[in-house]
């Protein structure tokens, strides 16, 4: 009971309280009662301004009163120019430098679209010889950055300062900053796919780590590796410009020029949006594994193409680049989309990793198995047998634990360019091994499988992920060594079950 009696509020006792309010407490004196109805006059007319005013605010002068749009979620597009993103709004600032630029520019030519993509290669000095040419890829000569400290890079200054060359163009319409490096590759129709679900409006830093674990334990886990793209929106970069001379000088110590910026982004507070399909492509030996079975997100980097083998056996890495850009280009959304389907007279598992590679298993083998990418790789720094940020499951030596695997031979569009036939051969491994097995040799009948889909449509993208089905045709008959599948949308009650 005392307890309640003394409460204290923040303000006082509560006796203290009802002092304090005696603006109407009823007079002791009649001279007062005239004081009193003076306070309430003023009261009065105090209350009917007010109701007045905002009155004339919100109704007579309506375009005070701005409605909030009850449709907007808080990743849609608003103020200024709108409309969905697209290339026009990306600025590409891809660091390079004319001593590595003959063996790379072969590579960007590929992807960088002239007069679509918007951007430059910043480069150490102005290219004096043919060789060092930037080609249709407009260049610039990157700003006296040799005032920074460094410790083991003073390419990775420039390289940072990039952003802040890009940003101080001032040119018109810029959404988001993409950097990449010479040796990134950039399939930027998926970019905007993925770049169009984010408010520009908004501070975002936005890719992907390293996919071995020893190269995050040593730089960061959420840090945006800068082979695989690292996209920055104007807001973020329009603050970040403002600090980066600075954390040049405080972070002098760091190796890349990734980390750099992510050390001055993390002053600003924004953490990174981790998004698959960015790929650092940290890795050594064949990527094979890792392609044949993506996560299910639209491919949007590639790094490294020319520090690990072909991806395509059989073709240089420059010719297996172009391979898949062709198909990229035929059906950018579905570019290395897996989907399953089974044989189930057979008993066979088939995986496909669209416009890429195709496996048949002689078994039912489950989706979570065909899901998990195959190890035919190392990791980057130490080449050792991982570990990697995903799952990964070994690939044996013996050809009868092996699918049997064709690569794409070619893609096709339909006449009415609405779809595509994807056709995959069968490849013979390079150490020449073959599983005599008879369950083997009758999926080795298989010489190529043409795999027909309508193109995918990339607001797909903007809806939840959902892997497609396909289907085995023809009641599954091998007609002179081909077979038929068709990729398509799952039925409402289909699933993947062994
Ligand atoms: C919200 O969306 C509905 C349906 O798309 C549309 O009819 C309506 O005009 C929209 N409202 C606003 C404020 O944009
Ligand atoms: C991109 O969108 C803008 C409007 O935001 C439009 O003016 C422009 O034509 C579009 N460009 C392309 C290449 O689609
Ligand atoms: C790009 O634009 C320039 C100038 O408008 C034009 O001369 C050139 O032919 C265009 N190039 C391509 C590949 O369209
Ligand atoms: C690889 O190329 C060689 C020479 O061009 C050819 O003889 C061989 O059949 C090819 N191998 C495959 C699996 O395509």
């Amino acid at each position: 009971m005392s307890q309640m009696s003394q409460t204290k509020s923040r303000f006082g006792t509560s006796q203290e309280l009802l002092k304090a309010s005696n603006f109407f407490a009823f007079p002791e004196k009649p001279a007062d009662l005239i004081s009193l109805f003076m306070r309430a006059g003023l009261l009065v007319c105090l209350v009917s301004s007010i109701i007045l005013a905002l009155y004339s605010a919100f109704f007579t002068r309506s375009q005070w009163f701005v409605p909030p749009d009850l449709n907007r979620t808080s990743r849609d597009v608003s103020v200024g120019e709108s409309g969905p993103t697209n290339i026009s709004h990306i600025l590409f600032g891809i660091g390079a430098s004319v001593k590595t630029l003959p063996k790379r520019r072969p590579y960007m030519e590929q992807w960088w679209v002239p007069n679509a993509t918007r951007g430059y290669l910043w480069l150490d000095e102005e290219p004096k010889e043919e060789k060092q040419k930037t080609g249709p890829i407009p260049y610039r000569v990157s700003e006296d950055w040799t005032r920074f400290r460094y410790l083991s890079s003073q390419s990775a200054v420039r390289i940072a300062r990039i952003v802040l060359e890009s940003f101080k163009l001032g040119l018109p319409n810029v959404r988001w900053f993409v950097m990449g490096d010479d040796d990134s590759v950039f399939f930027t129709d998926n970019l905007v796919s993925v770049l169009a679900t984010y408010d520009h409006n908004q501070m975002y830093y936005i890719g992907g780590n390293s996919e071995s674990v020893e190269q995050d334990v040593l730089h960061s886990y959420d840090m945006a590796f800068g082979g695989g793209g690292i996209a920055v929106s104007y807001p973020l970069a329009a603050k970040l410009v403002n600090i980066i001379d600075g954390c040049l000088d405080r972070y002098y110590r760091f190796y890349g020029s990734d980390q750099r910026i992510w050390a001055c982004i993390n002053e600003i507070g924004v953490p990174l949006t981790q998004q698959d399909g960015f790929h650092q492509l940290d890795i050594r030996g064949d990527p094979y594994g890792l392609l044949a079975a993506h996560p299910l997100a639209p491919l949007v980097s590639l790094h490294h193409l020319d520090q690990f083998e072909p991806i395509f056996p059989n073709q240089t890495q420059m010719d297996s680049f172009k391979s898949l850009m062709k198909a990229y280009r035929v059906d950018p959304s579905r570019i290395l989309q897996q989907c399953f389907c089974y044989d189930r007279k057979r008993k066979w598992s088939i995986s496909i990793s669209w416009g890429y590679t195709l496996q048949i298993y002689p078994s039912m083998v489950p989706v979570l198995e065909l899901q998990r990418p195959f190890q035919t790789f190392k990791t980057w720094r130490s080449w050792s047998n991982g570990p990697f940020t995903f799952n990964t499951r070994p690939m044996s030596s013996n050809p009868c634990q092996r699918p049997v695997i064709y690569f794409l031979d070619r893609v096709e569009e339909t006449s009415t360019k609405s779809g595509s036939l994807s056709i995959y051969k069968r490849f013979v491994a390079k150490d020449g091994k073959q599983c005599n097995r008879e369950d083997y040799g009758r999926v080795m009948t298989v010489q190529r499988i043409i795999v027909s889909s309508i193109k995918m449509d990339p607001a797909n993208w903007k809806k939840a992920p959902h892997r497609k089905c396909c289907e085995i045709m023809d009641r599954g008959s091998i007609k002179n060594g081909d077979m038929r599948i068709r990729i398509r949308n799952c039925r409402a009650k289909e699933t993947i079950t062994v």
